[in-house]
């Protein structure tokens, strides 16, 4: 096509007329094309892979639910902790499979504690990785829910403020960069830092659950955690996952109690709340990748039905790309290694 150089550019065809279309298949052409235009990139720093831990030493449990995924003694959490440094990770979430169980949790905030174990070994490593132990008690209580009973049955809220506080300051003592309440009771996050300013833990960072869904994909995580509640389910205190402009409001209370990150969980099933989250605060965003979503790539990849580092891939990248920075996901190490492969 000749330029006419006389013509003054307003008598240019419009755009998307058939002389001058619109071809936003320009930029897609060659692989260095779509490098040097893609919006979103995963970096290893901004992922979180949650372990489970049990107890005794040298002991490796597979779940069976979460293909790859294992409970680990303190020891071998240890070890996995050092790998996941070596990739680069940032970050390990602790869950804890505590010997015994009661009615209150005691184990949650025991100081030689199943999580604050393997806390103090990891921490002797001085790995160059966040540590946050997620504070709640539905797997050391008996019963499977998140704080002690009321005698109607229902959780008591303000019993389980007592018992998280005292958990998130035992997590802290034992090493923990960040503490993660998930338990959805009311004001947890203000008991939590209260309690841990008045131990001397004004630099432990709380990351808050604060728009939490009673989600069907926390299946595969009850199995691995052994927490299925033994009556009942979570709806009393977990929220109904068709409410949106409730969690924002969980959002802007955990906010106003001091929270340093807010997490939404499930990702995926909770992306416009991710992107809500976003816009409207200045904070961290942190998503959660449940064991659902990835049980479900998982087993769809094993029936060669889907290429699992692709779906993988590209369920994390939707979730950044929504407007987290901080994913918690399953895939971690595999990511760490595909993005590290990549370059
Ligand atoms: C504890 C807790 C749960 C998950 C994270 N913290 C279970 C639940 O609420 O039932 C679920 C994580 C997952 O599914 O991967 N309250």
């Amino acid at each position: 096509m000749t330029l006419d150089l006389e013509a003054p550019p307003w008598s240019a065809p419009a755009v998307g007329t058939a002389a001058r279309p619109i071809r936003p298949r320009r930029l897609r052409r060659t692989p260095a094309l779509r490098a040097l235009v893609r919006e979103t990139r995963l970096h290893p720093s901004m992922l979180v892979a949650p372990l489970f831990v049990h107890p005794g030493s040298g002991r490796s449990e597979p779940i069976q639910s979460m293909p790859g995924q294992a409970r680990l003694t303190p020891d071998l959490a240890a070890q996995e902790a050092a790998r996941l440094a070596d990739l680069g990770v940032g970050g390990i979430l602790l869950f804890g499979l505590p010997e015994e169980k009661d009615a209150i949790g005691s184990g949650a905030s025991a100081d030689d504690g199943i999580v604050q174990d393997a806390l103090r070994r990891i921490r002797a490593l001085e790995l160059p990785l966040v540590t946050i132990a997620d504070t709640c008690l539905c797997e050391y209580t008996d019963h499977g829910h998140c704080g002690p009973l009321a005698v109607d049955g229902s959780v008591d809220n303000d019993a389980a403020l007592t018992r998280l506080a005292a958990t998130a300051v035992s997590q802290a003592r034992a090493g923990a960069d960040l503490v993660a309440p998930s338990a959805m009771m009311d004001g947890q996050v203000a008991a939590i830092r209260a309690a841990l300013d008045a131990a001397g833990f004004e630099q432990t960072a709380i990351m808050a659950y604060a728009s939490k869904h009673a989600s069907a994909f926390y299946g595969p995580f009850r199995e691995a955690a052994d927490s299925a509640p033994a009556f009942g389910d979570r709806r009393g205190y977990q929220m109904d996952p068709p409410n949106g402009r409730e969690a924002l409001r969980e959002m802007s209370l955990d906010v106003a109690e001091g929270a340093d990150i807010l997490l939404v969980k499930p990702a995926l099933p909770g992306l416009d709340l991710v992107a809500a989250a976003r816009a409207r605060f200045d904070l961290p965003i942190a998503a959660y990748q449940v064991s659902g979503e990835f049980a479900m790539i998982e087993a769809a990849a094993e029936r060669g039905w889907l290429d699992r580092r692709r779906a993988t891939t590209e369920a994390v990248t939707a979730i950044v790309r929504a407007g987290a920075s901080i994913v918690i996901t399953y895939a971690a190490a595999d990511l760490a290694t595909w993005i590290r492969d990549e370059r």
